[in-house]
């Protein structure tokens, strides 16, 4: 039920990158919660593009790619009157609290962080400082608003633990300043893996066989559903060691909304080609679903362009609070008005 008393409603705080295709573990995993949660919380949901360029982008994309993960967020159901829903470069206290955070966050802390370190091995060439101090960003993104909650995949879970650390060592010199937030991090079984590497996690970078996008037609969800990596057996049953069969019973029950146990009971006595089948085939019916409320909602850019005004307008309103606060305390004089 819709909890309406807004005095108890604890704050949520979720973003997602516009580089890359939004994928359907991206859907499973955080936007079809997002959307559940809005009934009960007060959330916020930010395209955060300032985390984007800490890798090199192009920048017409870039731009274009913003606007379509707002149109996502819409066509899923993410009602931007329940939500504030914004562009994280439109709301300059991101930065500004960056900054001052950078000042409290420990070299060797951001050293020991493990996306840094993946990321510093896949672009050699780039490992700029914003991308060492990504988490900083992510920690005033979160504590601008004072969130209880931040809905993240389990990599993201060191991102916030730091977050804790910086907020607590803040308070700890300035008295209580910034609520402590934690991680919410959805049940197993929403973990979406790599169709041709299932070990590995579905990645928006993967423009191979290994993802599918939220925005891809049927026939290549078909097609890069039937080539997915299996094992040799042939029964549809979830089974240690069976990566791939798992990562599509996971996916068939995300979209039919069963439990794995009934979709193996469908499955009984029949072979992976007919399972692959039917997994396409809910997977395309439901994104084709999304994708033309998706196409509806980005032709109408206007309206888009408004929901992203009043979206960072009333975010703006949130962060400089909590922002003023942070300069009144480390001392920066204040012009009063
Ligand atoms: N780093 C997150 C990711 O790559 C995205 C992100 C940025 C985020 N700021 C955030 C997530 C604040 C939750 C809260 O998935």
């Amino acid at each position: 039920m819709e909890n309406t008393n807004t005095e108890q409603r604890k704050t949520i705080f979720s973003g997602i990158q516009p580089s890359g295709n939004i994928t359907i573990g991206n859907y499973l995993g955080a936007l079809r919660n997002w959307v559940k949660l809005q009934y009960e919380y007060d959330c916020l949901y930010c395209i955060v593009d300032m985390h984007s360029i800490t890798v090199r982008q192009n920048p017409a994309e870039l731009r274009r790619r913003s606007l379509e993960v707002l149109a996502l967020y819409l066509a899923v159901g993410i009602d931007p009157e329940k939500n504030i829903i914004f562009l994280q470069s439109h709301v300059p206290a991101h930065a500004e609290l960056a900054w001052v955070l950078n000042c409290y966050t420990m070299f060797g802390e951001l050293s020991r962080m493990t996306q840094f370190k993946d990321k510093a091995a896949k672009h050699p060439e780039n490992v700029n400082a914003g991308l060492f101090t990504y988490p900083v960003l992510m920690a005033a993104d979160i504590l601008l608003y004072q969130a209880d909650l931040v809905p993240v995949g389990q990599d993201q879970k060191q991102h916030i633990e730091l977050t804790r650390d910086i907020a607590e060592r803040f308070n700890g010199i300035y008295g209580e300043t910034f609520k402590i937030p934690e991680p919410y991090i959805p049940k197993e079984g929403t973990k979406i893996m790599s169709l041709t590497e299932p070990t590995k996690k579905m990645s928006k970078s993967d423009t191979g066989g290994g993802s599918i996008s939220m925005l891809d037609d049927r026939d290549t969800i078909v097609r890069k559903i039937k080539r997915a990596v299996t094992d040799s057996g042939s029964e549809v049953k979830y089974a240690e060691g069976k990566d791939g069969i798992n990562n599509l019973l996971t996916i068939y029950a995300g979209f039919t909304r069963k439990t794995i146990a009934e979709a193996e009971k469908e499955f009984e006595g029949k072979g992976y080609g007919d399972f692959k089948l039917a997994v396409a085939e809910v997977v395309a019916d439901e994104l084709g679903r999304i994708q033309a409320e998706f196409n509806r909602r980005l032709a109408d850019k206007e309206q888009l362009n408004a929901i992203l005004k009043n979206g960072s307008e009333r975010a703006a309103y949130l962060a400089r609070k909590t922002l003023s606060k942070v300069y009144r305390k480390v001392g920066f004089y204040i012009l009063e008005k």
